[in-house]
Formats: structure tokens, sequence, C-alpha cells
């Protein structure tokens, strides 16, 4: 699967977020080493602390489907009615990640026109694990 198509599916996956509160929605969709894709959007909640990163909704429905190795995910977000912009994951989000994958799990984002990928090494070094 392409950066591209990949990203596609998360800008897909962006319609279902629920973005009550914020009004920033955000998609992802996940990559597996075996080639599947589970996809993921952001979920608010009137108590705030509560809500999911599109990021971790995507990690979460994986781990619970007996996923357990990762590639990739794709990452985008905007505020709803507008046009997407450049959207980095959280750093809870990026936490999660290193439970899961090492350093070399790609982060496709979307930088203009142009999509960036980036590594999770780059975003979370140092990052504690036990
Ligand atoms: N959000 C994500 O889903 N992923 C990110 O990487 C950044 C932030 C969500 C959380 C919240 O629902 C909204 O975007 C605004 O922060």
């Amino acid at each position: 699967m392409t950066n591209k198509e990949l990203m596609k599916l998360a800008i897909k996956a962006r319609e279902n977020a629920y973005s009550k509160y914020s009004s920033f929605s955000v998609g992802a969709a996940l990559l597996t080493k075996s080639g599947k894709v589970f996809i993921g959007c952001n979920v608010e909640n009137a108590a705030f602390s509560p809500t999911c990163c599109a990021e971790r909704t995507a990690f979460f429905s994986a781990i619970a489907a007996g996923e357990r190795d990762f590639s990739a995910i794709a990452v985008c977000g905007g505020n709803v009615g507008e046009s997407r912009i450049k959207c980095m994951p959280c750093g809870v989000c990026r936490q999660v990640m290193s439970e899961f994958c090492n350093e070399d799990f790609k982060i496709i984002i979307e930088d203009g026109e142009a999509l960036s990928e980036l590594t999770l090494g780059e975003l979370l070094p140092f990052s504690f694990n036990l």
C-alpha cells in the first residue's frame, strides 16, 4: 500500500469524526505489517478528558482485533468545514505508538499538497518504555 493510498483511507475515516466540542476533526489509517488497515477518528466527550484521538482509536481497534505489528500510520485533520492542515500526532498518541512500534515506524502526514513521512524515532526520541 502506498502512502497516498493510506492517506486516502485516513481522509475517509475523518468523515466519521465526532468533534462536537473542538470542531477539529481528525482521521487516521494504521497499516499492519501483514497489510491490513485499521481506521480511526477522534471521538470527543462532554467531559473533555475522555476524548480519544484518531490515532489511538485506530491503534486500540487494531490491538483489540489481535494485531501487534505495525508499519505505518497516516493522519489528517483540520477544522470542520475548512481545508485540512498539517496535523501532527499529539504527545499522548506518540507514547501509545511507542508501546507497540519501533523507531522506524512511519508517520505520514499532509504537508501542503505533498505527503511527509517521518519516523517515530524522530517524533519521540528517548521515549519511556519498560
Ligand atoms: N486530535 C487527534 O485526534 N489527533 C491528533 O493528533 C491531534 C488532536 C483531536 C483531539 C481533539 O478531539 C481534537 O483533535 C482537538 O484537539
